[in-house]
């Protein structure tokens, strides 16, 4: 890494390593970037779509709203993905239009009736999830009482595991289930069990405790269950937030779907987001500003870190020039006119970080590059492809994967 002056005589710094993208061939490592960088790793989405097709012992799909790229969505498929769990008509629409031979699953448990049509009508879904009587009856108006549908009855489990509680706004109540499994059971051709356990579940237990749930409630309904979808909430790495591998959550779930009362035929479906696109992203930033401990960068709450500012969460940091400093903790701001726009972290950085430096922060493709915004004109930088491993990874294991070590080397 190297500064020199530009043409306004300002202290320039270009980022650091070798680093061309594999897609427009430009050398980014000799770059300037003024706005954030997105980089992009669709190998490694393969690699962790291809984990779940060929160690999960049923139907994997994916859950868009984690992170809608249509690119993403192509790497995912080359990856053996084939099923997608959609929450809006958007969704539906974009994957349709992005992988016209993917299957879709309308897995939200509340939706407008007009959607419900168009997805059925339009784009042929024929997979509903629903908590509620009304839900119930609203699908069944919409798709003119149709005899081909998959209902999926959402239940109500704990988030106890997991750090991204998903257990209160969704989700039938023990004592709502036989009913209402009763009343799909008649309007479906195939009746399926569904369930969130929480985002980044940091225990496997959280998904057999709530096969416990679906157990309790196949008895106490006494319905026969064609598919049990166990959700979303496998984890990634981040600091401080270290799970055991999913090799050891897929177990759990094996076993606690081989004793539930159901059929040899019953099918075994999960809808992960997080764990097939965290890795998948990562953004370069500019420190525009230093005031002691904090940094002042370039993206912010608006932009990919809305999890770093609203939620606490971290993520992995990495200086993009050499240094032989000590770390210690920084908090960043990002670049917009408020106070809420701040991320406490800690991010452990080199203590002689100084403005014009580059920073890259790791596993922002769940989420984060999702919620991005352009509020305040800010965060609408360029994307580039690059083939290295990402920051950390849950896959590295595996063959075919970097040989980055599953736990992550920086801050
Ligand atoms: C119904 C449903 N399925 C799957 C997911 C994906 O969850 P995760 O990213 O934790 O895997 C979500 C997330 O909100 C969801 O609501």
């Amino acid at each position: 890494m190297y500064s020199h002056h530009n043409a306004l005589g300002l202290a320039r710094r270009t980022l650091a390593g070798q680093r061309l993208c594999t897609a427009c061939g430009a050398d980014i490592a000799n770059t300037s970037p003024v706005q954030p960088v997105m980089l992009l790793r669709p190998h490694v989405a393969r690699a962790a779509a291809r984990y779940f097709v060929e160690h999960f012992h049923g139907t994997t799909l994916y859950a868009v709203k984690a992170n809608p790229s249509p690119d993403l969505l192509r790497a995912l498929w080359l990856g053996g993905i084939r099923a997608f769990d959609v929450a809006s008509l958007a969704e539906v629409r974009l994957v349709a239009e992005t992988l016209p031979g993917a299957r879709l699953a309308f897995m939200h448990p509340v939706k407008a009736e007009e959607a419900i049509a168009e997805a059925y009508q339009a784009y042929g879904v024929r997979i509903f999830s629903l908590d509620s009587h009304d839900e119930l009856a609203k699908i069944m108006r919409a798709t003119g009482n149709a005899p081909d549908l998959t209902l999926c009855v959402r239940i109500a489990v704990s988030s106890e595991h997991a750090k991204l509680s998903l257990a209160t706004k969704f989700g039938t109540l023990p004592e709502e289930l036989p009913g209402l499994l009763m009343a799909a059971r008649q309007a479906a051709d195939a009746l399926g069990l569904c369930f969130h356990v929480g985002s980044q579940t940091m225990a496997p237990q959280a998904y057999s405790h709530a096969l416990e749930r679906a157990r309790a409630a196949i008895v106490a309904s006494g319905v026969t269950v064609d598919v049990v979808d166990v959700g979303g909430g496998f984890p990634s790495i981040y600091p401080g937030m270290e799970p055991e591998a999913l090799g050891g959550y897929f177990e759990v779930i094996h076993k606690g779907f081989e004793d539930l009362p159901i059929s040899y035929s019953a099918e075994l479906w999960c809808e992960p987001g997080r764990a097939l696109s965290a890795e998948y992203s990562s953004l370069i930033v500019r420190v525009e500003k230093r005031r002691g401990d904090e940094l002042y960068i370039n993206d912010g709450a608006y932009g990919a870190l809305f999890d770093a500012a609203h939620i606490g969460w971290r993520f992995p940091v990495k200086l993009l020039r050499a240094s032989g400093a000590r770390v210690q903790a920084f908090s960043f701001y990002g670049p917009t006119c408020d106070d809420l726009d701040h991320m406490a972290g800690p991010f452990m950085l080199p203590e002689d970080i100084a403005v014009g430096d580059y920073i890259e922060i790791g596993m922002l493709g769940a989420y984060g590059a999702a919620m991005r915004t352009g509020f305040n004109g800010f965060g609408m930088g360029e994307t580039h492809i690059v083939s290295d491993a990402p920051m950390a990874s849950m896959y590295a294991d595996d063959e075919g994967v970097s040989a980055l070590p599953r736990q992550h080397k920086t801050g």
